[in-house]
């Protein structure tokens, strides 16, 4: 059953807007953002996953389908995935391949909507997630525990904040709500309801008029960090890669199934890279997500992805469940990744 059928009782539903990192969404912003992105992102390695949407669409419930994103979020984060991109099977040619074309009602929209309310700091997510009838069953989700979703007593060198429409009553500098007992000052005028990093400094004393720094989303990881994902929509499997949020793309690319080639886990040898994406199928696999797509015509598995990696041989049931792959893979992959990134 399809995700419409599961989710009928909600009236006039918002469009989804929020993206983790920054939320300001004015041309100017989204110039700055792109250009300091790609800036930051540059200098870093980054792992990214991409996960097939109808794999909501093969859960009887909302419940059931919360829960399946929620094991998603989890995963990417136990395995600090830079990346989400939830792709569709569509052949639609020449469309902008983003969130905001997404049709709302879509098992994607809902799955990137639950994904990304999941990486928000608990405190933020008032602020930041209209109701939303996709977002009933998260309450019984496992948090992700992120570095990033610090509780009120704890202190951090970084906090994600929401900027506040209240100004402070002396200098009309801008507040910021940081998950603490008391909001505090920042450097910057800003906009309210935009979500930023804040860089905490060492004065703990929150009656303090000290202003604190605005940073990059990125700059915690520069200090080795995890810092949670962003997630991203494509319409379907060429366009993940060929839309790649990253400058330069995706240098290397792993494709996932039963079909795939046997190596083992120490003696794969992952290139050096800067950009790596890992694609795990839906129920048919990505076998069928390229053999849909217009842009990959007469192409098989061994042309769309530098390798094509089974990593759960000799598997005893029949088949193995895309989140269950997820973690499979993803611990199959980290000693292989970890030794590419040190060498
Ligand atoms: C239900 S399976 C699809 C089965 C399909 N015959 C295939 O290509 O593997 C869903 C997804 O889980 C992942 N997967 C399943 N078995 C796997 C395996 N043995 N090794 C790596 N990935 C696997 C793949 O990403 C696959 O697209």
């Amino acid at each position: 059953m399809g995700k419409k059928n599961k989710s009928r009782d909600a009236d006039a539903e918002p469009k989804l807007t929020v993206t983790n990192g920054h939320s300001d969404d004015s041309p100017k912003a989204k110039k700055k953002h792109k250009k300091n992105k790609n800036k930051d992102q540059n200098e870093l390695p980054t792992v990214s996953i991409a996960v097939a949407a109808s794999i909501i669409d093969n859960v009887p419930t909302l419940e059931l389908a919360t829960r399946l994103a929620g094991q998603i979020a989890r995963a990417a984060t136990i395995f600090r995935i830079n990346e989400v991109v939830v792709f569709d099977n569509k052949s639609i040619v020449g469309q902008d391949s983003t969130v905001d074309n997404l049709d709302d009602e879509s098992s994607a929209a809902f799955f990137i909507r639950v994904l990304q309310y999941l990486e928000t700091p608990q405190y933020l997510r008032k602020a930041l997630f209209p109701m939303h009838n996709d977002l009933r069953f998260v309450g019984l989700l496992p948090p992700l525990d992120a570095p990033h979703h610090l509780r009120k007593h704890e202190w951090g060198p970084y906090r994600e904040g929401v900027t506040l429409k209240e100004r402070d009553s002396n200098n009309g500098a801008t507040l910021v709500d940081v998950g603490l007992a008391k909001h505090i000052l920042v450097d910057q005028i800003l906009e309210p309801g935009r979500r930023v990093t804040v860089a905490m400094g060492t004065n703990r004393n929150l009656d303090s008029d000290l202003p604190r720094q605005v940073v990059s989303s990125s700059k915690p990881r520069e200090e080795g960090m995890y810092w949670g994902y962003q997630v991203r929509y494509a319409h379907n499997i060429s366009s993940v890669f060929k839309d790649c949020a990253y400058k330069g793309g995706y240098d290397y690319i792993i494709g996932t199934s039963e079909h795939g080639q046997i190596i083992k886990s120490s003696d794969l040898e992952i290139p050096p890279f800067r950009h790596l994406l890992i694609a795990f199928g839906g129920l048919a696999g990505l076998e069928e997500s390229i053999e849909e797509d217009e842009n990959l015509k007469g192409k098989d598995a061994g042309d769309a992805f530098s390798i094509y990696l089974n990593t759960c041989p000799h598997q005893g049931s029949r088949t193995i469940r895309t989140e269950e792959a997820i973690l499979i893979s993803l611990q199959y992959f980290q000693e292989p990744i970890s030794r590419t990134l040190q060498s």
